[in-house]
């Protein structure tokens, strides 16, 4: 059999010799691999089989596999968000318009998880929620690292200071300091003993030193600074001031709020009833204008930051 090669295939097969080339690989050989390759199929290119395979209920209960399911969804969720803000850290030169782009997406991400959080607040019956998480505990999505380094990716760590130490320690630069006094390590504190929960404790050792790694790298580069380090003119950009308070208000009051709403649908008969399953005093920590965790300061008036989440 014979065959004539086209141009066209030929200019390609000449243009993948010389990448071979410069890296000391042999054309033969590829064409070889590639004669042998399976084309790539659907299942095997998301991993769909391993996917599917995450799950791993620890009780009877059909509803704890929703429950599992949904945090795995946010998960990626969060991991995409991160991506986008990755994006926009490693700009060399920033624009105003590739920031906008970024945000938007991260917002769209952000309004999927508000939107979708229906899942855990309709989707599953009181009776089966209150009996699995007893086997969960002390885990929560308290424990979520993607959910902190979110928050590192977006403000300056003494945006994070809980909200009864912001102003004194304003001016503070010790990182350690400061971590030590973020808002999260402050409420997850024991109802009775005041002590720290076993939930924290356990994320303490598992995650400290990479958060304040993760604290130091991001100082420069998070969100807020990127902003910052803006031209006047984008700073001045009003479209830019917009989808960052909007990136604020979903990521700070609207997803807080029906997350909030959630837990009080499960757990709240009467206040203390139902213990978290880490422990924290959730009816005061959770809500947003409790926490009062607020990525650009910068772009809100005192009012709106004194009823953040108020409204
Ligand atoms: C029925 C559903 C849910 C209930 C009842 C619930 C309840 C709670 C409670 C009570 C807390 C306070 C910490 C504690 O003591 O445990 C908390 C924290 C948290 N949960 Fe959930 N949760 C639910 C679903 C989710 C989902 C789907 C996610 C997604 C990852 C999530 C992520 C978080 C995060 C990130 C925190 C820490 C929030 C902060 O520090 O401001 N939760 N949750």
């Amino acid at each position: 059999m014979s065959f004539t090669v086209s141009d066209a295939v030929l200019a390609r097969l000449e243009k993948l010799k010389d990448k071979l080339d410069k890296e000391g690989q042999n054309l033969e050989l590829y064409l070889d691999h590639l004669y042998e390759s399976d084309y790539v199929n659907y299942w095997d290119y998301i991993n769909l089989d391993a996917l599917l395979s995450l799950q791993h209920p620890r009780t009877k209960y059909p509803d704890e596999k929703t429950f599992i399911i949904y945090h795995q969804i946010t998960e990626l969720y969060f991991r995409l968000i991160r991506n986008c803000i990755e994006l926009i850290a490693d700009e060399k030169n920033l624009s105003a318009e590739f920031f906008i782009k970024q945000m938007k997406r991260v917002n769209n991400y952000f309004r999927h998880l508000t939107d979708s959080f229906s899942i855990m607040y309709e989707g599953m019956d009181r009776e089966q929620f209150l009996a699995f998480r007893l086997a969960l505990m002390p885990a929560s999505g308290f424990q979520s690292a993607q959910y902190r380094m979110i928050e590192i990716y977006s403000t300056d760590i003494h945006q994070l200071v809980s909200d009864s130490k912001r102003n004194e320690l304003k001016t503070e630069t010790d990182i350690e300091k400061l971590y030590a006094h973020l808002y999260w390590k402050q409420g997850a504190t024991e109802l009775e003993t005041g002590k720290k929960t076993l939930t924290l404790r356990q994320f303490e050792d598992k995650y400290d030193s990479g958060f304040l790694l993760s604290i130091d790298k991001w100082k420069s580069k998070n969100l807020f600074r990127k902003y910052e380090s803006l031209s006047a003119e984008g700073l001045n950009n009003s479209e830019l001031k917009n989808v960052l308070r909007e990136y604020d208000q979903l990521a700070n009051i609207n997803w807080n709020l029906i997350h909030y709403r959630t837990a009080a649908r499960y757990m709240e008969r009467k206040p203390t009833d139902i213990a978290a399953t880490g422990g924290t005093n959730w009816q005061k920590y959770l809500p947003p204008r409790f926490q009062r965790i607020i990525f650009f300061p910068q772009l809100w008036t005192d009012d709106e930051m004194k009823n953040w989440g108020s409204n």
